[in-house]
């Protein structure tokens, strides 16, 4: 075969993602090698990432209309640019030679030589050292402006750029260790199976796997001694474990993750774990037997007219969102196709927080989250919450200072809890709130 079948699907998958916005979560069942599949995600995510950057050094190679490109050509283009910035292992010669040919698979031999030339005047800028941060940061960073232009109204240039260069950079999935083993016997047990891990720069009990697929088939995983959890999850976890006691539900519960740490929590009596959809919370009962838990009560309701009679110490509402505290390790979430699409649970989680706050006893809580980065599902949300309901007041994470030290940073004036993406993090946010009587 003298094409790369690899390549094939990939380019095939992207012209489809640039259709429907749809990243397949598992890869194409012909690839069966793991280190296929494996290639196969990194240049189709990588694509993704870096598409409109991509994209717009393959117009400035081309002396036609980018219009008048066919979408096919500038997918096979997509994926030879991003070979050539962003791949150093392959060899310059071999990611041309294996672009041009694809051109033979999708019957398009009249364009080998535009795809010969496009790559070689991009090689031959790359030898005299042309570097694509000439471009302003939506473009050398692929973000539609106006995501950009939203950040700008609520964060620093600065912080922009952080976002911006954070959200492309995704060294692997980050794991927790499960009791009783702890990181150092979790770091060696995976050693043992070849698994690569690494220390979490921040959160000392967390590891960076880069392999997904090794961690998911390893016995370690699958014997329940770790879970995937981002590291800001677990930071905020680790920041509100005081107030998860007595009667606690989950209402936004599946996967499951912050339902398996609060079921561990000292002194939680019951855990009632629910979530709208049957089928997600399925996955929080295998994730649970994975983990060899005691199942909690489950529940399957919306959120919006729960089929409680009693009321709860604490409450969790992590809320569906736009989650584009996750861009890092979603990319397809940047090519949201508008601002209204962004926004579009701000009313469901308006909706879930006010009758979520009927549930809550005197003195309990009330704890908001979301993996946003915008103001509207985050600082917005908790400033109409508390202007309608006046019985509840935040309380603010500052208040558990032994563990706050090291986490300092990521609590806000106003006693919320925000982290914004970094190589190492994704973004979250949480507020927690008190019902005074
Ligand atoms: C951000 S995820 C929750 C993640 C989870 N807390 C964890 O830590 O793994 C949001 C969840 O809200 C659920 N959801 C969406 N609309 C809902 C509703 N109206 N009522 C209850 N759950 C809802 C979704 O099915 C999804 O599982």
């Amino acid at each position: 075969m003298a094409y790369d079948r690899v390549r094939f699907l990939v380019v095939q998958d992207f012209l489809e993602f640039k259709k429907k916005h749809y990243l397949p979560d598992t890869p194409p069942s012909q690839l069966k090698k793991d280190q296929d599949r494996r290639f196969y995600f990194h240049l189709l995510q990588g694509m993704v990432r870096h598409q409109r950057l991509l994209e717009t050094e393959i117009q400035r190679r081309v002396n036609k209309p980018f219009h008048k490109l066919q979408g096919t050509v500038i997918g096979i283009l997509t994926l030879g640019l991003y070979q050539l910035f962003f791949m150093d292992k392959i060899p310059v010669r071999a990611s041309i030679y294996e672009t041009v040919e694809l051109a033979t698979p999708f019957r398009l031999l009249p364009q080998k030589a535009l795809i010969n030339a496009v790559m070689r005047n991009l090689q031959r800028d790359l030898e005299k050292k042309y570097s694509y941060q000439v471009h302003p940061l939506p473009i050398r960073t692929s973000h539609q402006d106006w995501m950009v232009e939203r950040w700008r109204q609520a964060y620093s240039n600065d912080d922009v750029q952080s976002i911006c260069e954070a959200n492309n950079t995704f060294e692997g999935i980050t794991i927790r260790p499960v009791a009783p083993w702890n990181t150092q016997q979790l770091y060696q047990m995976l050693k043992e199976e070849k698994v690569l891990a690494t220390p979490h720069p921040i959160v000392s009990q967390a590891l960076i796997v880069e392999n997904t697929s090794d961690l998911l088939i390893s016995s370690v995983f699958i014997k329940g001694a770790c879970y995937v959890q981002d590291a800001s999850s677990q930071i905020f976890l680790e920041l509100t474990q005081n107030l998860w006691k007595g009667f606690v539900l989950d209402v936004c519960a599946a996967p499951g993750g912050k339902a398996i740490q609060i079921q561990t929590a000292p002194h939680v009596t019951n855990l009632v774990v629910n979530d709208v959809s049957r089928k997600r919370l399925l996955q929080v009962c295998q994730n649970m037997q994975r983990l060899q838990r005691n199942p909690p009560v489950f529940v399957v309701s919306d959120g919006r007219f729960l089929p409680f009679a009693a009321k709860f110490d604490a409450i969790l509402l992590d809320v569906p969102c736009s989650s584009s505290g996750t861009i890092r390790k979603n990319p397809h979430i940047k090519w949201i196709a508008s601002e209204s699409e962004l926004l579009s649970q701000t009313t469901l989680q308006k909706q879930l927080l006010e009758n979520a706050a009927r549930f809550v006893k005197p003195e309990g809580v009330l704890v908001y989250a979301t993996c946003s980065l915008e103001i509207e599902e985050n600082e917005q949300q908790v400033q109409k919450f508390l202007e309608k309901n006046p019985d509840f007041i935040i309380l603010p994470f500052a208040t558990n200072t032994a563990i706050l030290d090291s986490y300092r940073s990521f609590v806000t004036e106003k006693g919320c809890y925000k982290v914004i993406p970094s190589s190492s993090m994704m973004g979250f946010f949480a507020a927690v709130f008190l019902h005074k009587r």
